[in-house]
């Protein structure tokens, strides 16, 4: 409804920052009997990286397919993207407006060159409608240098998919994300089944995210990754909000704790 679209928009230019990038409100998510999301309401600003933790089965999957347009909002649920209520939010609008996902096995083309993977569908093309296969590997190896850091000679563009360390699968994919202009990343347990080395670069990535003034969601069971990169956190319990915490407020010790007690006893009261 326009009404309520336009009562959120930002009256000044000077609250524009505080508009969300996405928000969620009163979303409940159900299928048959379970009631994977109860009234949630979340939001991502500009800029912000977001932690989303929980038990198995609190919901966390379920909220961010609901943002990447894979599950619709039972009705009464609303998802407004930068202030605006969008009513026919789907896969291919969630995408369009810039909103890209990367998971541990995420959809690379496994045995295509680096360059190819990371153009795949919106390929640069000569002036006379040729793919520019050129200006693509180049621009490969410059992204690969400076966002992702890839140092290694053992890692060229020209160097096909199957090769990579799943570390670097992830970094081909965020890279992917931030160069085609997402606004905003989800990465769904990225470090799962990594190295130590490859998560330490995953996690690096998602700093790289803010670095370079995108926003993320960022889920991980292990509270040590996310707590270090995360501005802001998101505690799921039984599909329900069960905390929200500024980092700022909240020592990593403290948040521990608060997770345990949710986890016994469903509520941090
Ligand atoms: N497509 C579906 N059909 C039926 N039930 C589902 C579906 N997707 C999720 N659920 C149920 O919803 C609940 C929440 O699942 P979800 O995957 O969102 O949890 P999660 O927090 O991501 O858990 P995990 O940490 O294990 O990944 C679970 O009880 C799950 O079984
Ligand atoms: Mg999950």
């Amino acid at each position: 409804m326009a009404e309520i679209a336009t009562a959120h928009a930002p009256a000044a230019a000077a609250a524009a920052s505080r508009v969300p990038v996405i928000e969620l409100r009163n979303v409940s998510k159900t299928f048959g009997e379970v009631r994977s999301l109860s009234n949630v309401n979340f939001a991502v600003y500009p800029g912000e990286i977001v932690g989303l933790l929980g038990d198995n089965g609190a919901g966390k999957s379920t909220l961010v397919k609901t943002i990447m347009g894979f599950h619709r909002p039972d009705s009464g649920g609303e998802i407004f993207f930068h202030g605006r209520r969008i009513d026919d939010w789907s896969v291919a609008r969630a995408r369009a407006l810039g909103i890209e996902t990367v998971y541990q096995e995420r959809a690379l083309c496994e045995k295509q060159p680096i360059w190819r993977n990371m153009f795949m569908g919106r390929e640069p093309r000569t002036r006379w409608g040729l793919l520019d296969v050129k200006r693509m590997r180049e621009e490969c190896s410059r992204l690969m240098s400076e966002h992702m850091g890839f140092t290694s000679a053992a890692v060229h563009p020209d160097n096909v998919v199957t090769t990579m360390s799943g570390g670097e699968k992830q970094g081909v994919a965020i890279t992917r994300a931030l160069h085609f202009d997402a606004e905003l990343v989800i990465l769904d347990e990225p470090t799962m089944g990594l190295s130590l080395t490859e998560t330490k670069k995953t996690l690096d990535f998602v700093s790289n995210i803010k670095k370079a003034g995108k926003s993320a969601v960022f889920i991980d069971h292990n509270i040590f990754h996310v707590y270090p990169v995360v501005d802001r956190l998101y505690v799921l319990d039984r599909g329900k909000v069960a905390g929200v915490y500024d980092k700022s407020q909240i020592s990593m010790d403290d948040l521990i704790d608060r997770l345990y007690r949710v986890a016994r006893t469903g509520t941090l009261d």
